[in-house]
């Protein structure tokens, strides 16, 4: 089946929430490398936005799941699972946090954290409920989340929305300590915004809300999802600030493509979460579990870290180059393989994405105009040599001369 042939399904039988597709089907991956339905390859740049962390195909990752599946795909959690508590050890022993609990999405972990950080105070008996978030953040896509994620477009055809959130400037610590109030119970912020076109908040910023919240008595919650498992060079974003989170969620790289999703807190904490306050029937099934073992164990094990970082500094060097040679690149930023190329409006980022497709690079384009590029963290220096050239190529098109 062809892509065309996919696509004529799609429209006719799925929800028509993704618009109208990037025009490519693909049937099978390798390392960096996805096949579409035709046999022609594409190096990719987007891993399944932040996802697919070990690349396509990693041996580690297939005998994990594959062996899995043969034993046992899921049980209930009114038993007790060994790879969940496995996981949950691995992701404390390498973390901030003391006690996590495991769900299948961001959006989901997200959720979750809200919870815990409303039920903290619930169970001091202080009725503080409301939490800061930040203008131009995603946190998802449910009620909550979505009512937490600071850009109206999403909002807008959902209200009423469920109340206690408010929205400040990001990297703006007064606007923070403006809005904090009796009622205020968290401040939840990415590291550094995703969706909202790879913007890192500052050190400075993030060691305020730090102390902010600390001397206000109120959480610090980090929005991972993104940033989390290796992605900025660090296993958990937070760890470029010299800073710790109270509560963090992860997703998306977690599980290297099979769905989970964590909420890591400080024993403080999740302590507040009592029997019956909380629950999932799929969160840490055996399968999703092995999968995020199987990632963890790799990216800890293999000092893909330490490659991160290097191939990140690399990568931005690149980037930095051809915004040397192209009025039109606003920034080049981010951290790590999480880095971002903010255009200038008059160049469409779209338009790039679909022209570096047809040369069988895939990218992304997020907010503000920004082609975002989050590979698996196994990309090599030879791809983004590639991609870099094509994207000259793509950018010295007669429309698009500086
Ligand atoms: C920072 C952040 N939080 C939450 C989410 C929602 O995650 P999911 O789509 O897995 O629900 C995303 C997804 O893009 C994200 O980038």
């Amino acid at each position: 089946m062809d892509y065309k042939e996919v696509k004529e399904l799609d429209e006719k039988y799925y929800f028509n929430t993704f618009g109208s597709r990037l025009p490519v089907s693909f049937e099978y991956g390798e390392g960096c490398t996805l096949y579409d339905s035709q046999g022609k390859k594409y190096t990719d740049f987007v891993a399944g936005i932040a996802v697919n962390t070990l690349g396509y195909n990693h041996p580690a990752l297939v005998e994990a799941i594959t062996s899995q599946s043969e034993k046992l795909l899921h049980c209930s959690n009114l038993f007790y699972i060994k790879a969940q508590a496995q996981l949950a050890k691995l992701l404390v022993e390498n973390s901030c946090g003391d006690k996590v609990f495991l769900c299948n999405s961001g959006a989901e972990a997200n959720e979750g954290a809200i919870k815990l950080a409303r039920k903290y105070f619930y169970s001091k008996n202080l009725y503080k409920y409301e939490i800061i978030t930040t203008l131009n953040s995603f946190h998802g896509r449910t009620m909550a989340t979505l009512a937490a994620t600071g850009q109206e477009k999403y909002q807008k055809p959902f209200e009423p929305l469920p109340t206690g959130f408010v929205h400040v400037p990001f990297n703006d610590i007064e606007a923070v300590e403006n809005a904090i109030s009796y009622k205020t119970c968290a401040v939840m912020v990415e590291p550094i915004q995703g969706e909202g076109g790879v913007i890192p908040a500052t050190a400075e910023y993030m060691q305020a809300l730090r102390k902010l919240c600390d001397d206000r008595g109120i959480l610090l919650i980090f929005d991972e999802v993104q940033t989390g498992i290796g992605r900025t060079g660090k296993l958990f974003g937070y760890e470029q600030y010299g800073i710790e989170p109270d509560i963090f969620t992860l997703a998306k790289g977690l599980g290297g493509g099979i769905p989970i999703g964590a909420i890591v807190a400080k024993a403080f904490v999740a302590s507040a979460m009592e029997p019956g306050d909380h629950g999932t029937t799929f969160g840490g099934n055996p399968l999703a579990c092995t999968a995020a073992l199987a990632v963890l164990s790799t990216i800890l094990e293999e000092g893909i870290l330490e490659t991160v970082k290097d191939k990140g500094e690399y990568f931005t060097d690149q980037l930095i180059k051809l915004k040397n040679k192209f009025s039109f690149i606003k920034e080049v930023r981010g951290k790590g393989l999480m880095l971002g190329m903010e255009l200038d409006e008059e160049v469409s980022g779209k338009e790039i994405v679909l022209d570096m497709l047809n040369r069988g690079f895939i990218i992304n384009c997020a907010g503000n105009n920004t082609l975002r590029f989050v590979p698996p963290l196994i990309i090599q220096k030879d791809h983004i040599d590639d991609l870099v050239e094509n994207l000259e190529k793509s950018f010295s098109r007669e429309s698009y001369d500086a």
